[in-house]
Order: structure tokens, then C-alpha cells, then sequence
């Protein structure tokens, strides 16, 4: 895949960059990714507020009506601050590992018990219901996690996706895959130097180049899967649509 939005000597940039914030975080210990989230609650929004420029854009990309969404890593429902004033009545599924972050979502002034179900779990062991929302939609949540772990994920959010549904996924992602390489190749480092065990998964970016986020979700099933932001022009975010 060509991608253009970047320059060469911009990409160099990011590379040197990006290298020394990985060697120094060598030195950070890792932390379970639902305890990392919990132990951030406050000041979450402060943070994610670099990104607004991004979430702003969702609700002009979701169909023009619809009723059911089911929400992967939904955390403290800070995209549901755009969502939620376009589309106050749908009914929303809403899955998180960090308790600290679902009860942070309670507490927005939106919030109503009658549209919002809030589960706190694994969104990886969690059984999704069949072909069942019109929109799936996980937002910077899933660059956690490797290519292979990824295809259990994107098989259930297939299945759970109305026939005429749409997929979005709205997250960091690799440029290309030597991008994506470098980060995985830290990952491995610091996974390795804290001794983490091959079933606990950490909080460590891993963003899947924009190709094998794509190979994935067709993987999955998905037949046709489009770009709705330019990504690599700004930030690393990349807004994607998937349809069956
Ligand atoms: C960066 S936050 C994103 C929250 C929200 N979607 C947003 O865009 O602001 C990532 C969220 O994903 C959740 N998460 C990560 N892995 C998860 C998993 N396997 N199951 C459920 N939630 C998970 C974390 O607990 C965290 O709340």
C-alpha cells in the first residue's frame, strides 16, 4: 500500500523519535492494560483532548440514523461526548476491563441507565451477541494488541454486526510495517525484561500497520473496508469503515 501523506524526511523524523521514547521506556515497568486505564481515570479526558480533532469527526461518518451500537473498549465514553448529542436515543453496549473507567462513563451528565448498558469485562472472553448492532465501533483501544490475537477480535465483531451494519474503528496505526515492526520488536524487550506472562497483556502500543489492519478485517470477512480520515497527514489516528 501506498501511502504519500507523509514525506520521506518526515518519516526518518518519526523513526528517530519514535526509537528514543521506545529505548527510554525500557525503563518503565509494564502494567496490566485494565490497571494502567483505572489508575488514569482522572485526568483521562485532559489527555485524550490532543485527539479532539479526530473524535470530533466520528458522528459525521456513522449513518445517518440508526439504533443499536456495540462500543469495544469504550472506557470513560469520551467519544459518547460527540455521539451521544447527534444520536441521543440509540442503545449503546459498552465494554470495559477497567471499572474506574465504566464508572468515570456513569458520571457523564448524558448517561442514562436506559440507553447505556455498561459491562466490565474482556472484551477478548466476552460473548457477543449474533448479528445483532448496527454499528460496532472501537476506538483507541485495540493497538494493544498483536496481529494474531487481533483475528480472534475481528471474527466476533463480524458475527456480532447486523448484515447491513458497519464496523468503525478509530486508532493509532503504523505508516508501514517497518513502523509497526520497531514497536513490536520493544514490546518484545520489555515484555521480556519485566518477565510478563504470555496471558497477561500489558499496556504497550503496538499499532498494526494500516496493510495488516486492512489483510485483518477481510480476514474477518469484511468486504469492503474504507479510509474516512487522511491518516499519516496529522496524527497516526486512522478512522476506518468496515461493510460485510
Ligand atoms: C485509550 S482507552 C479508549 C477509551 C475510549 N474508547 C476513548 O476513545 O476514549 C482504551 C480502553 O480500552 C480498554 N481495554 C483495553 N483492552 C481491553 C480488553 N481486552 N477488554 C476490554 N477493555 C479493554 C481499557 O481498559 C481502556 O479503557
Amino acid at each position: 500500500m501506498q501511502l504519500s501523506y507523509r514525506t520521506k524526511e518526515q518519516l526518518i523524523e518519526d523513526f528517530a523519535e519514535q526509537t528514543g521514547w521506545l529505548d527510554s521506556s525500557l525503563d518503565i515497568p509494564t502494567e496490566e492494560i485494565g490497571e494502567f486505564f483505572s489508575k488514569r481515570t482522572e485526568g483521562y479526558d485532559k489527555v485524550m483532548m490532543d485527539y479532539w480533532e479526530d473524535y470530533k469527526t466520528i458522528p459525521d461518518f456513522l449513518p445517518t440514523q440508526f439504533e443499536t451500537m456495540l462500543n469495544l473498549g469504550c472506557g470513560c465514553g469520551f467519544e459518547f461526548e460527540v455521539i451521544s448529542k447527534k444520536y441521543p436515543d440509540i442503545q449503546v453496549v459498552g465494554i470495559d476491563k477497567s471499572k474506574a473507567m465504566l464508572d468515570a462513563f456513569r458520571q457523564r451528565p448524558f448517561f442514562n441507565k436506559d440507553n447505556f448498558k455498561l459491562i466490565e469485562a474482556d472484551y477478548f472472553e466476552y460473548p457477543f451477541e449474533k448479528n445483532q448492532y448496527d454499528v460496532v465501533m472501537s476506538a483507541e483501544s485495540l493497538h494493544h494488541y498483536k496481529f494474531e490475537k487481533k483475528k480472534e477480535i475481528y471474527k466476533k465483531i463480524y458475527d456480532a454486526t447486523k448484515q447491513d451494519g458497519y464496523y468503525y474503528e478509530l486508532d493509532f496505526m503504523s505508516v508501514n510495517n517497518d513502523f509497526e515492526k520497531l514497536n513490536l520488536d520493544y514490546y518484545e524487550k520489555r515484555r521480556e525484561k519485566y518477565n510478563v506472562p504470555e496471558d497477561v497483556f500489558v499496556h504497550i502500543d503496538i499499532p498494526l500497520s494500516l496493510e495488516h489492519q486492512i489483510e485483518l478485517l477481510k480476514y474477518a470477512g469484511f468486504k469492503k473496508i474504507e479510509l474516512l480520515n487522511k491518516p499519516f497527514l496529522k496524527s497516526y489516528t486512522v478512522f476506518l469503515k468496515a461493510s460485510k
